[in-house]
């Protein structure tokens, strides 16, 4: 066992941690933080997606030892209080989250994205997307919903 000292969303966490445990399993097990999802335990579904030095990286790829020095942020970081980010408050609006399993993840690339360029083409959206499965929507709502928010965040900075 190790001590990992890991700052998730602002807050320093410190835990005795076998080399092996993943990212993930650090995230939902140690600390309690089960808003990242566990679809796969593989790296083919995305939506145990999380930022590792504000870079979106799937969690249960990488050893949760690997992620010392990288400020992490998950689902539960996003929102400011209860003031939703205009991913999630889009998603909700158009209807977006159905079981709402892939959603994590779908908010943190949308998040990624949308900070790193605000007026995102169709197929810019489309690739954001592509990283995650969702079993439910049919996606089309989620791109409409990451076109929305970056509508907002347009309006927001702008004026
Ligand atoms: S749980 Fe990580 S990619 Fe599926
Ligand atoms: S809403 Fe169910 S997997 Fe996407």
């Amino acid at each position: 066992m190790k001590i990992l000292t890991l700052t998730i969303n602002d807050v320093s966490h410190s835990k005795a941690v076998p080399p092996t445990m993943t990212l993930l399993d650090f995230l939902r097990d140690e600390v309690g933080l089960t808003g990242t999802k566990n679809g796969c335990d593989s790296g083919e579904c995305g939506c145990c997606t999380v930022m590792v030095g504000g870079k979106p990286m799937l969690s249960c790829l990488m050893l949760a030892l690997d992620a010392e020095g990288h400020d992490i942020t998950t689902i539960e970081g996003i929102a400011k209080g209860n003031d939703l980010h205009p991913v999630q408050e889009a998603m909700v609006e158009k209807g977006a989250i159905q079981c709402g399993y892939c959603t994590p993840a779908m908010v943190i690339n949308g998040v990624h994205l949308l900070d790193n360029n605000d007026s995102p083409t169709d197929d810019e959206v489309k690739e954001c997307i592509s990283a995650t499965v969702c079993r439910c929507t049919g996606y089309n709502s989620i791109e409409r919903a990451i076109h929305s928010a970056a509508e907002k965040m347009r309006e927001k900075q702008h004026g």
